[in-house]
């Protein structure tokens, strides 16, 4: 585990701008998020550039999108006040990074990257045989290491990203982070703390090191966060020092893994929008209410006096989403004595979906008529992102060597 990037425990995420958002994406992604940039430092990204690596033949559908995306973050609570909000592709920083990577990234390690395969696969129709596709997942990796963020949210499938991003970061500090006389640079880095700082830092490297414990790991961090006076070289230094290697210039992130969206679609599946079993998230209610009508049942139910049962019924998994122990205890005792017919039984779920829409459209309804607020709230997000995309990229241009001066 990396040192510096959970100490600052600052958060980068991602979406892919190529269509428009539903419940699924509501309430596995937006509500953590929402959540999240309360506990953290939270930079959240529209991914343009990676929704061209496969609309590029259709790149409207991009462009079309990203504004509105926008907004469905901002309907559904994220809040510009406390995140900060991008799109990548105005943070061209991403771009040098990625390829300053892809100088030491193997092949193998990209063609071995599961969902290279599998979106080939899925995504038959389109081209995916491309030096873009391939590069998807080091562009994450540099979209998340530009940041030196801790934790990535995201959902099982893209968690192999991740470990690429850790095996890529474990390799550019191996090759750049070693310098001439590391350790002297780093005894001297200790001294600048003082003398009662850098004796409690040798003593707890020691610890570390020869009984590999990890609260003195811990404490350690813990003293090297709270320096002010010591530059951030020299920062990375004493963080490298202690776990062994060399300089830590990009930090290993960690993978915060979304918990599973139990969001079911209108047939029963994960709700998405390949299986075109969605509700979106600013639907309107008259559409919202008709999907919900006529979604299917247990198909036992033929006649309004068969039973059912709940377990074989896709509004079932909607009333755990939506409701109430009572209601729910009302819908399994109703649906089993055929004592409710399934439009009494949807009638709870489709006022709750209704409900939670209302908040969530009245707050789009602002950013809808007010486009430049939207703009404006992008636009300070770039620039702060672009500040320490910028910061990061200059320390990794000297690491390698790159600043002619
Ligand atoms: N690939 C991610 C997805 O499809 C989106 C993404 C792009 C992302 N860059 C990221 C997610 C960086 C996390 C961090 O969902
Ligand atoms: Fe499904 Fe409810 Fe009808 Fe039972 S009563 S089949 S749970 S909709």
């Amino acid at each position: 585990m990396n040192s510096l990037a959970t100490q600052h425990q600052r958060v980068l995420s991602g979406m892919r701008s190529s269509g428009q958002l539903h419940l699924g994406h509501y309430h596995g992604v937006l509500k953590n998020w929402a959540r999240l940039q309360h506990e953290y430092e939270c930079f959240f990204m529209v991914a343009d550039w990676h929704a061209l690596t496969t609309e590029y033949e259709n790149p409207a559908i991009i462009a079309n999108s990203v504004w509105d995306m926008v907004i469905d973050w901002l309907a559904a609570g994220v809040d510009p006040g406390a995140a900060k909000l991008f799109i990548q592709s105005h943070v061209p920083e991403h771009a040098e990074l990625h390829l300053l990577l892809s100088m030491i990234t193997p092949l193998g390690w990209l063609e071995r990257v599961p969902t290279y395969k599998d979106q080939q696969e899925k995504l038959k129709e389109k081209d995916l045989a491309t030096y873009g596709f391939l590069g998807y997942p080091l562009l994450q990796s540099a979209d998340v290491l530009i940041y030196k963020a801790g934790l990535v949210p995201v959902g099982e499938d893209q968690v192999p990203h991740i470990e690429l991003t850790r095996e890529i970061a474990r390799r550019f500090n191996h090759f750049y982070g070693r310098e001439a006389d590391f350790a002297g640079k780093a005894e001297a880095a200790a001294k600048k703390m003082g003398k009662k700082n850098a004796k409690l830092y040798q003593d707890l490297r020691k610890r570390y090191q020869e009984q590999g414990d990890h609260e003195a790991l811990e404490t350690a961090h813990a003293l090297l966060e709270a320096q002010q006076n010591i530059t951030l070289g020299d920062r990375e230094r004493l963080f490298g020092y202690l776990e062994g290697g060399g300089r830590i210039i990009l930090p290993e992130p960690q993978a915060l893994l979304t918990p599973m969206s139990k969001m079911p679609g209108l047939d029963g599946q994960k709700m998405s929008k390949s299986y075109g079993n969605t509700i979106t998230l600013r639907e309107a209610p008259e559409s919202v209410q008709h999907k919900l009508r006529t979604m299917p049942t247990d198909p036992a139910r033929v006649r309004r006096n068969d039973p059912g049962d709940p377990e074989k019924c896709p509004v079932w998994q909607l009333h755990q989403v939506y409701s109430t122990d009572e209601v729910k205890g009302w819908a399994q005792q109703g649906c089993r004595s055929a004592g409710i017919g399934c439009l009494e039984c949807k009638q709870p779920v489709i006022d709750a979906v209704l409900a939670e829409q209302v908040p969530i459209r009245e707050r789009a309804q602002e950013f809808i008529t007010n486009p430049n607020l939207v703009r404006n709230i992008i636009a300070d997000g770039c620039e702060a992102a672009r500040d320490v995309a910028r910061e990061t990229l200059t320390e990794v241009r000297q690491a390698m060597g790159l600043q002619y001066l």
